[in-house]
């Protein structure tokens, strides 16, 4: 059974990028895959330490403990991810940046540690119209999988959102579209 992870940027209590995430995940579930919702955000999950102890030694991931200590299984076991952030001042939040700076510890003294395969696709939300003004994020969020190895889809960036309740039908279904195509 195709496996996916769903991995949310935004801590907001109501996020848009939240129900865009679950609503891939829910579509990509109707279609026969197996799904978690990871709600980075809001997890203990420090930056990278830059101490390079992911180098020494193939057998050995991140030695710092925290929220990203069980991720790695889970990320690594998934034959998916999507990884969705809402812009906050022109990038990606500070907590997925975190998130994504510890995904070098897949790679190893020897290469990559992730199971070759991965396909990974970003979701990006913005209160801005101009869906193209930020698209170099979609490519940040999926840069650590890509370098690693994954495949990258099409991203969903949708524009002009202050509140969750902005999230329009054709968005909503974008992001099933999106599920679904994950889960083939
Ligand atoms: C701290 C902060 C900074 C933001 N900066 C930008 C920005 O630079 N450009 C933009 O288009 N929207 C910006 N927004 C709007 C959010 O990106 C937008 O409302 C997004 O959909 C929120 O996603 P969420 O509901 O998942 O948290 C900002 C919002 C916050 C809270």
């Amino acid at each position: 059974m195709t496996k996916i992870l769903g991995i949310c940027g935004s801590a907001a209590p109501k996020s848009s990028t939240k129900k865009l995430i679950e609503t891939a995940l829910n579509a990509a579930k109707s279609a026969g895959a197996e799904v978690e919702f990871i709600d980075a955000a809001k997890m203990n999950i420090h930056g990278c330490m830059g101490c390079l102890a992911c180098k020494a030694d193939q057998a050995k991931m991140c030695t710092q403990k925290d929220d990203m200590t069980p991720l790695y299984d889970k990320i690594n076991a998934a034959d998916a991810i999507i990884i969705g952030s809402p812009i906050y001042f022109g990038e990606n939040t500070g907590q997925i940046k975190c998130f994504i700076d510890r995904l070098y510890a897949f790679l190893g003294p020897e290469g990559s540690r992730m199971k070759p395969g991965k396909k990974t696709v970003a979701i990006i939300t913005q209160g801005y119209d101009d869906e193209k003004a930020y698209a170099q994020c979609a490519n940040t969020l999926v840069g650590g999988f890509s370098y690693l190895g994954a495949s990258v889809g099409e991203p969903l960036i949708v524009g002009g959102l202050h509140a969750a309740d902005d999230l329009k039908p054709e968005s909503l279904a974008a992001a099933k579209t999106l599920g679904k195509k994950l889960a083939e």
